[in-house]
């Protein structure tokens, strides 16, 4: 029993606080509304609220009403601070299968591939473009190309990323294979067997797998929902451990989709440059922002050269395209001997392609009207979430990217939501897949980088109703 009438409702609005529901600076119901839907008198609703502002959850601004006061304390707060060799053979075909690489192309939706459905791809584009290089290149495209891409590339790259403020000469530039390579390339060029690495935690698989296959050592920084990568206890790493790198993605980190401001930008260079640690900077979401601008990279706040930093164009373009990018810096002889004993250079025909994309601006006019679709695809995919998941769940609002990073009550058994969602062909990326410790048993990724239609919606009803029925179990 409540000890005060009010607490009918302070007790709902204080619950949904805590768990994150309600977020800081979402307004809450008006005494009108209150007095509506529970029949309590308006002095007893302003002494409920008053008892709210009391402890800190609301506050109450005169003419617009009560809205939340208090930061939401995400509940992966810190992650272990032992060092993990992360050999994860036998996890690796599970993994594969759990996090879309082998996906049946003819399954209709995917909410864990993480690359453009094939409708969002620009395939008359690309393939219009490639049968004109074709036919203008030849046989010359038969031949190899410079090992670390072509000057022209490499300048296109440097003067696209000059314009968002990102000074990278291309000189210091390598065309890689995609930007799991590239990733590969940069830890290769700067770290050894056995030494450790500081990635972010979550981190998506592919990463895991290029730093398993290195036989590189981890420390997981967590990236706390409400304020992203944790610098401070990053920072505490750094003075306890010989830390050889840093691997992180500040733009629309896969899976939370936190964007990390300019100021803990500029802050995070600074503290990498103090403790020299080198900064391998993965970019591939910078070009998907639902933002005014596009966001600032670290290497934009990079006096002391001590960031590498890496993209491709997987996820703006197409998967198939095997084009990325390194800008290596002061690395940058290491970087090119490895690409070299890798595959020597890049097939010519996705040179030559990305080269008229870029010259054309074709790729900027694609990437308009791709980032609107996601952004309305990602608003389409929450709101969805948010409607039929069980209200405790957490749901991430990305601001750009792909992903929506998802926490589902504790009491929901995880193994039996999977095998539902598995048998109805759910495809949901399990939040095991992003550590090697147990910290996201009840989180998932659902991507929206796939055509969503009213199929897709009827799936995510279906497996927030099973949440639903779980938590009554
Ligand atoms: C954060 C991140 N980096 C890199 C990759 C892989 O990129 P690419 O296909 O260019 O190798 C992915 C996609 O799975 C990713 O999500």
């Amino acid at each position: 029993m409540f000890s005060y009438k009010y607490e009918i409702f302070t007790s709902v609005i204080e619950d949904k606080v805590n768990k994150g529901v309600l977020l800081k600076g979402e307004r809450l119901p008006s005494i009108r509304e209150i007095k509506k839907e529970f029949g309590l008198s308006i002095v007893s609703i302003q002494s409920g609220y008053e008892s709210l502002i009391m402890k800190g959850l609301v506050k109450s601004i005169p003419k617009r009403g009560y809205f939340v006061d208090k930061d939401f304390e995400y509940s992966i707060q810190a992650s272990p601070k032992t060092f993990f060799p992360i050999s994860r053979d036998v996890d690796f075909i599970h993994n594969l299968e759990l996090t879309s690489a082998r996906n049946k192309s003819s399954e209709a939706n995917s909410f864990n591939n993480a690359v453009p459905g094939d409708v969002l791809i620009p395939q008359k584009l690309i393939l219009r473009t490639m049968q004109n290089i074709i036919r203008e290149k030849g046989a010359s495209l038969l031949r190899y190309y410079p090992s670390n891409g072509l000057e022209e590339l490499r300048n296109l790259i440097s003067d696209r990323m000059r314009k968002f403020g990102t000074n990278i000469h291309p000189d210091e530039i390598i065309i890689t294979d995609g930007a799991l390579q590239a990733l590969y390339i940069a830890l290769r060029s700067i770290t050894n067997e056995g030494d450790v690495i500081a990635i972010e935690s979550p981190c998506v698989f592919s990463v895991l797998e290029v730093v398993a296959s290195l036989k590189l050592k981890i420390i997981e920084i967590p990236m706390d929902i409400q304020n992203g990568f944790d610098i401070n206890y990053f920072e505490k790493i750094c003075d306890e451990h010989t830390i050889k790198a840093l691997v992180i993605t500040p733009n629309f980190h896969n899976p939370t989709g936190k964007l990390m401001s300019d100021s803990d930008k500029k802050n995070l260079v600074a503290t990498s440059a103090k403790h020299k640690i080198p900064i391998i900077e993965n970019d591939i979401y910078g070009d998907l922002y639902f933002t005014e601008q596009r966001p600032t990279c670290l290497k934009n706040f990079d006096d002391d050269e001590n960031v590498m930093t890496f993209s491709s164009f997987s996820k703006s373009l197409a998967p198939g395209i095997r084009l990325g990018w390194l800008n290596a810096g002061k690395f940058f002889q290491q970087v090119e001997k490895i690409k070299f004993s890798l595959g020597r250079s890049v097939s010519p025909i996705y040179q030559e392609l990305i080269v008229k994309l870029l010259l054309n601006n074709s790729y900027g006019r694609h990437l308009r009207s791709f980032r609107k679709k996601l952004n309305q695809q990602a608003m389409l995919l929450l709101s969805a979430l948010k409607k039929y998941f069980p209200e405790t769940s957490y749901f991430h609002q990305p601001k750009g990217g792909y992903s929506i990073w998802c926490e589902l009550p504790k009491e929901i058994n995880m193994t039996e939501f999977y095998n539902y969602c598995e048998a109805e062909k759910i495809h949901f990326t399990p939040g095991t897949t992003f550590s090697v410790t147990n910290e996201y048993q009840h989180c998932f990724r659902v991507v929206f980088s796939d055509y969503l239609n009213s199929e897709s919606l009827v799936l995510i009803e279906k497996a927030g109703k099973k949440a639903h029925e779980l938590i009554l179990s």
